[in-house]
């Protein structure tokens, strides 16, 4: 049996009804590709828990050994074909039945960067969270949300995919239902084998209860949610290497910012929302003023000035800020996204056209204030 899985390309093996002495009740098994390395990923579950292995491909005959002589049920899916064993007293009850799957399953093939989160990969904790159906499918009214978070991560990815560090840690300003911060723990951590601590912050006391429940029972012990109004409450201040917030509302971007640059944070991925705090404090002033004439005009007028004075901000600290369309705008109406890299050591804001806007149109920005606060 060991040697027919060892020159099998399967797609998935599942071991299950366990013997006396199992660790864990079953075992599911898939082929992955972890920094461009082939390995094969075990998934544990015992209980309502499950734990996550990554076996280097030439240990993965050592890990058949230790393994298989405490299931009694082992499936093993090809495309096409699914061989079942059945263990019983010194025999070995082999059979085959047909399916239907399908795909790419050489294992040393180099998988393209949109199957990392594909549709139909096997990540439990989107099914809890609802945007996965229990078959690994977007659910329809979740595929906006589905779209924004993988392209997020493919984001965070490209900048910061290479960190090498013993520990790399994140801060998710305004988590909410947090798919998005479940997502880059994922990624970073089953996917790509990496130690990442990343918590995630909301005001909202049952939604920080929730996904701290569905990271216990996935084992994802450096995935954390707290309880903090971002804008008063004290937060994680050790090293921190990415700060990111998606939607997070009106000036809570602007305290994510600000933390980022007084902690000296090296990537930030921000995605504003909600940006009403100009709309409401701007009035007419200047060569402007046509912008401000009709209201829904204002209210995007003000939205990019917002965004385009937080990017300023940021650049005269010392970051290369970029403002890009991280999705379609049909996939959300909020689509701009702020990234920034640390790479100058100088903090101070020198802002005359910020300084001359505000003068001729009287509104405030938080980020602005509180950077000019400190001086
Ligand atoms: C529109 S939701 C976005 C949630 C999540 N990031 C996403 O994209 O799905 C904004 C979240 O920010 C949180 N929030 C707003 N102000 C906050 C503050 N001052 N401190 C912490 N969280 C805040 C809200 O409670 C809400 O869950």
């Amino acid at each position: 049996m060991k040697n027919e899985i060892l020159n099998t390309r399967f797609v998935k093996i599942t071991l299950s009804s366990p013997k006396n002495g199992a660790q864990y009740d079953k075992i599911s098994i898939r082929p992955v590709i972890l920094k461009g390395q082939d390995y094969i990923q075990a998934e544990r579950f015992k209980e309502s828990k499950v734990f996550h292995l990554n076996v280097e491909k030439t240990e993965f005959g050592n890990f058949l050994d230790e393994t298989l002589p405490f299931y009694t049920q082992i499936c093993v899916f090809t495309v096409g074909k699914t061989i079942t064993f059945f263990v019983g007293k010194g025999k070995i009850k082999r059979s085959e039945s047909k399916n239907d799957l399908k795909g790419d399953v050489n294992l040393s093939n180099n998988r393209e960067k949109e199957y990392i989160l594909k549709e139909g990969e096997n990540i439990p904790a989107l099914v809890d969270l609802g945007v996965f159906t229990q078959e690994f499918k977007v659910v329809k009214s979740k595929y906006d949300k589905y779209k924004q978070i993988n392209r997020f991560v493919e984001l965070i990815d490209d900048e910061c995919g290479k960190i090498e560090k013993d520990q790399i840690t994140i801060l998710d300003f305004g988590c909410g239902k947090s798919y998005l911060t479940f997502i880059v723990y994922y990624y970073f951590s089953i996917v790509k084998g990496k130690n990442v601590k990343i918590i995630g912050y909301d005001l909202k006391k049952d939604v920080v209860l929730n996904c701290n429940k569905i990271a216990k029972k996935y084992g994802y012990k450096n995935l954390e949610f707290v309880v903090a109004d971002v804008k008063k409450d004290v937060l994680y201040d050790k090293e921190i290497d990415v700060v990111i917030s998606l939607h997070a509302c009106d000036t809570a971007t602007d305290y994510a910012l600000y933390y980022a640059l007084e902690k000296g944070v090296k990537n930030i991925f921000s995605v504003p929302c909600c940006q009403h705090e100009i709309n409401l404090s701007i009035k007419k002033g200047g060569e402007m003023d046509a912008l401000l004439k009709y209201g829904i005009i204002k209210e995007r007028v003000s939205a990019l000035l917002t965004d385009a004075i937080r990017a300023m901000i940021l650049e005269d600290m010392g970051y290369k800020v970029d403002v890009i369309e991280f999705v379609d705008l049909a996939h959300s109406p909020k689509n701009l996204m702020i990234r920034a890299k640390k790479v100058r050591g100088e903090k101070r804001v020198n802002a005359p056209e910020i300084e001359k806007l505000q003068k001729a149109y009287g509104f405030t920005q938080t980020l602005f204030s509180l950077v000019n606060k400190k001086g």
